[in-house]
C-alpha cells in the first residue's frame, strides 16, 4: 500500500534527530521513498551521510544550490512528494512553520507545498509547554497539520516531561496513515456539521451559554473538507478561526441552529458536535432588566429547547449517517449507549468532559455504533477528527451505517 509513495523528511536541529534515521530505515523497508532535507540545525545532530546512505537518495541542505537543478528548484521539490514530514520539529521549526517564515530550503519547502504535513514535535518540556509554542500548535492544527506525538519521559538534558520525539514506530504508523487515506474519499458529498455552544438570550445584553470552545466540532469541518467533502459548518459563537474551505453559517441559539441545519439539507451526513444549550428562557426581555434595589433577583423560567440531532435523525431528508456527541461527566458509556437509541442517531462520540476536555486540545472518545463500542486512545482533537472523517467516509463508500 506504501510501495509507490514518496515522502520529504525534513530534519531539523533537535538532538532527536538521529531518530529520524531509524524512521527513514522503516519507512524505506515499507517501500516508501525518503527525499531527506537537513537544516543547518539538524546538520549539528546527524551527519548527510548518514542520513544519504539511509535514504539512498540525495540529502537536500541549501536552498541556492536548488537554484541551477531547475528553473524552480524548490516549489518542484515541494510538489513532488505525498506528504512532508518534519521530524524532529524543534520549537523553532515550529515557530517559522506557524508563521510562514521561508529562510532556508526546509522552511521555504514547507511554505511552497500543497501536500499534506506532518510534524513530530521534539524539544524540553519548558519549551513545549511555553505559551509560544501552544499558540504556534494551535495555529498550525488548526490549519490541518498533522502531529504524531510528543511523548513524555526522559530527556537529554536529564530532565524529564512531555517534549520527547514520538517514538519512530509510531511516527511511522502516522505517516502510514495519512499516506493509506484514501485521497478526496468524500469528493462529491455534502456534510452538515455543528460546532460550539448556543447563546440563549435572557436580554439584550445577557445570555445563557457553555463551555464549548468549538474546537472538535470545526476540527472535524476541516477533516472532512480535507477529504473533499462540501462543508457547511452551523456553528455557535466561538473564538476560533474558520476553518479553510468550509461554508459557515454563524447563529446564536438553538433555534436559529435548527432553522441553519433544515436549510443546509439534503446532506450525506451530519454531524453533531454542538453543546446545544437543552433549555432556553421563556421569554427573552425586550430591554435590559434593570437590578432594583432592595427587590429579590427575577426568576428565570425556562423552557426546553429543540432538539436538533434528534430532529435530524427522523427528519424527512434525513442524512444518510448521522452523528452525535455525548458529552458526560459520569456514566459516560451507559449514557451515551442510551443516547444513541433515544435520538435515532447511528453512531454516538462519547467523551468524559469532567476534565480539561471542554477548550482543551485533546479528547478521549469512544466510537459507539450499531456494531458496538471502540475506545479510542487520548488523541489531539484534530486526529480525532480525521480518524472520525476516515470512518465516515468509508460508512459512505460501503453505503452502510455501522
Ligand atoms: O442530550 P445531549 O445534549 O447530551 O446530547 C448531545 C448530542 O445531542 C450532541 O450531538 C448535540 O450536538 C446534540 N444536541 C442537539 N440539540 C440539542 C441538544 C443536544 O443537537 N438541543
Amino acid at each position: 500500500m506504501l510501495a509507490d509513495k514518496r515522502i520529504l523528511l525534513i530534519v531539523a536541529g533537535s538532538v532527536a534527530a538521529y531518530k529520524a534515521l531509524e524512521l527513514t530505515r522503516l519507512l524505506r523497508k515499507a517501500g516508501v521513498r525518503v527525499t531527506p532535507v537537513l537544516t543547518a540545525g539538524g546538520a549539528r545532530f546527524v551527519t548527510p551521510h548518514a542520513l544519504q546512505a539511509i535514504a539512498g537518495e540525495a540529502v537536500h541542505q541549501e536552498l541556492w544550490s536548488l537554484a541551477g537543478e531547475a528553473e524552480i528548484g524548490h516549489i518542484r521539490l515541494a510538489r513532488l512528494p505525498d506528504l512532508v514530514a518534519v521530524v524532529p520539529a524543534s520549537a523553532d521549526m515550529l515557530a517559522k512553520m506557524a508563521h510562514g517564515l521561508a529562510d532556508d530550503l526546509a522552511t521555504t519547502l514547507l511554505l511552497a507545498t500543497d501536500r499534506p504535513v506532518l510534524v513530530a514535535p521534539a524539544m524540553n518540556w519548558a519549551m513545549w509547554g511555553h505559551p509560544a509554542t501552544r499558540a504556534n500548535m494551535a495555529s498550525l492544527m488548526a490549519r490541518g497539520v498533522a502531529v504524531a506525538g510528543p511523548g513524555e519521559g526522559a530527556m537529554a538534558e536529564a530532565e524529564s516531561g512531555p517534549g520527547r520525539l514520538a517514538e519512530p514506530a509510531e511516527i511511522f504508523a502516522a505517516i502510514a496513515s495519512l499516506l493509506g487515506a484514501a485521497p478526496r474519499a468524500l469528493e462529491g458529498r455534502h456534510v452538515l456539521v455543528t460546532s460550539g455552544p448556543t447563546h440563549e438570550p435572557i436580554d439584550p445584553v445577557r445570555y445563557i451559554a457553555n463551555r464549548s470552545s468549538g474546537k472538535q466540532g470545526h476540527a472535524i469541518a476541516a477533516a472532512l473538507a480535507a477529504l473533499g467533502a462540501r462543508v457547511t459548518l452551523v456553528s455557535g459563537p466561538v473564538a476560533i478561526p474558520d476553518p479553510a474551505w468550509v461554508q459557515v453559517v454563524r447563529v446564536e441559539s438553538a433555534a436559529e441552529m435548527l432553522a441553519a441545519c433544515e436549510a443546509a439539507l439534503p446532506a450525506d451526513a451530519a454531524v453533531c458536535a454542538a453543546a446545544v444549550a437543552d433549555w432556553r428562557t421563556a421569554t427573552a426581555a425586550g430591554q435590559k432588566m434593570k437590578k432594583v434595589p432592595g427587590e429579590a433577583p427575577p426568576p428565570l423560567a425556562l423552557a426546553l429547547n429543540p432538539d436538533i440531532l434528534a430532529t435530524l435523525s427522523t427528519h424527512a431528508r434525513r442524512p444518510r449517517l448521522v452523528v452525535g456527541f455525548a458529552a458526560e461527566t459520569e456514566n459516560v458509556m451507559a449514557n451515551a449507549v442510551a443516547k444513541r437509541q433515544r435520538k435515532g442517531c447511528d453512531w454516538i462520540v462519547a467523551n468524559d468532559v469532567s476534565g480539561d476536555v471542554m477548550g482543551g486540545a485533546e479528547n478521549a472518545v469512544h466510537l459507539v455504533t450499531e456494531g458496538g463500542v471502540e475506545d479510542w486512545p487520548r488523541l489531539p482533537k484534530a486526529e480525532v477528527a480525521r480518524r472520525l472523517a476516515a470512518r465516515l467516509a468509508a460508512a459512505l463508500a460501503e453505503g452502510v451505517s455501522a
